[in-house]
């Protein structure tokens, strides 16, 4: 499919487009174009709900963090959004791969993804992810509990190795929303720096001879928008890294300061600074591990929203326009089962009428889903033309990434399909999910 955009049309800078994809330009006829498409013609070949994902936007943000971290290696985390497609791209960028379960591994390898590219992380590996790691060559397995050590050097074997890493808490507080800090001790992932677990854990590890400690693996949170707390959490996992060479002899090769690169999903909001992030996270390395006498560790970063996030849009139409007790509902063909972010963390975005120019006056309205409960809320208070109606599409920006891949079965909708816009031309990455996926599952009576 090819779309020739109205001349004349502006670049999404500086405006209220300023969190869409770079590559967004309005257009004379109130539509909006993303990767040279007209979203009003997604809309209609794919119709509603639809991800619509900016291939150039993904790739050119995994090339900033190479740019930025020349050093480093660059996992892109799959849990923000994961399928071939997204596979391949990270790959082409050389980036490497943070999965979490057998499923995204699989799905990676199967995809074509060096599988000695890929870290694993989990609190919970089953017996099925850690059979599909060592199986399939995942090239560093992140031990998050003391009960992992023995039962991974099992299924290691006595002839076998496999690098890993621990994952530490430094007991720093931060992230976007109390369910999404993982620096602090008090919550199910990593092992405590402060009351000498991960040291202990250390030592168990180094007692494996199946298991080569490749370095220590630090996530603070997610949707951090300061660079401090990485520098914090850097100079207290560095710290540990010192004792284990004092006790152990070793000085271990990387350090794993994991994703939670904030973005903004409204105008005016922060983003974290990466070229800042980059530059104190080099810094802080060079003086911590100078004045402990350490050669610096290689660095590892794992971001995933800031790669995907920004390069998605959602479109959705409307179906239903209620004014009750004062307020305006604007009710769309999907809601939380395609977006549980504003039910789960508060998290607010900034819909947009596209498709036609609205001479109305704005008026403040609530965007809420289709599903059967009152908390289905998308976007609450958010201004829209005053004669929004049944029939007109919404986008809504910054959607690529904990949308699909948080995407439920609630009420039998179906997950949307997720489409590439690259270079004038739409394509299908996944399907939408029919009443038929539904029904197959469904086998018993
Ligand atoms: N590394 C590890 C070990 C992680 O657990 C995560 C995210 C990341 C990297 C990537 O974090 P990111 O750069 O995407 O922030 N569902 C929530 C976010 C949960 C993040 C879980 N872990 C949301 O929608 O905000």
């Amino acid at each position: 499919m090819t779309t020739v955009l109205v001349p004349g049309t502006t670049a999404a800078d500086a405006d209220d487009l300023a969190v869409w994809p770079v590559s967004t330009r309005r257009q004379a006829d109130g539509d909006v174009g993303v990767g040279g498409v007209a979203l009003t013609e997604v809309a209609h070949r794919f119709g509603t709900p639809v991800y619509v994902l900016d291939e150039s936007e993904v790739r050119a943000r995994c090339r900033a963090y190479r740019a930025a971290f020349p050093d480093a290696h660059v996992m892109y985390a799959a849990k923000a959004l994961l399928c071939r497609a997204v596979i391949r791209w990270v790959r082409d960028e050389g980036l490497g791969l943070d999965v979490c379960s057998a499923g995204e591994l699989e799905l990676a390898v199967t995809s074509g993804f060096p599988p000695e590219r890929v870290i694993m992380h989990g609190n919970a590996k089953s017996p099925r992810d850690l059979e599909t790691a060592l199986r399939l060559g995942v090239g560093t397995i992140v031990i998050d509990s003391p009960s992992e050590i023995a039962r991974l050097a099992a299924a290691v074997g006595p002839h076998g190795h496999q690098r890993v890493m621990l994952r530490v808490t430094p007991g720093v507080s931060a992230g976007g929303h109390e369910k999404i800090r993982t620096g602090t001790d008090g919550q199910k992932f990593g092992l405590s720096l402060a009351d000498g677990s991960a040291e202990h854990a250390v030592a168990r590890i180094l007692s494996q001879p199946q298991l080569r400690l490749a370095g220590l693996h630090c996530h603070i949170g997610s949707q951090i928008t300061e660079v401090e707390p990485y520098v914090a959490s850097l100079r207290r996992v560095v710290g540990l890294m010192a004792r284990i060479r004092d006790v152990h002899g070793i000085a271990l090769p990387e350090l794993d300061m994991g994703g939670g690169h904030g973005v903004p999903y409204r105008p005016g909001e922060p983003a974290l600074d990466l070229s800042a992030l980059a530059r104190e996270l080099r810094g802080a390395l060079a003086s911590a591990c100078a004045s402990a006498g350490l050669d610096a560790p290689r660095l590892v970063i794992e971001p995933g929203r800031a790669i995907t996030g920004p390069a998605g849009v959602v479109l959705y139409r409307v179906l239903a326009v209620k004014h009750t007790g004062g307020q305006v509902f604007v009710a769309v063909d999907g809601g939380m089962s395609d977006n549980p972010r504003p039910a789960l963390y508060g998290a607010r975005y900034a819909p947009r009428l596209i498709g036609r120019r609205s001479p109305a006056k704005p008026t403040t309205a609530t965007v809420v889903g289709r599903h059967c409960e009152a908390g289905d809320v998308l976007a609450a208070d958010v201004e829209l033309p005053g004669d929004i109606r049944p029939g007109d599409l919404l986008a809504v920006p910054v959607a690529g990434a904990y949308h699909l891949s948080m995407a439920s079965g609630y009420n039998m909708v179906g997950r949307p399909p997720m489409v590439a816009v690259a270079d004038g031309s739409a394509r299908l990455l996944v399907r939408r999910e029919t009443l038929d996926d539904f029904r197959g599952r469904d086998v018993g009576e």
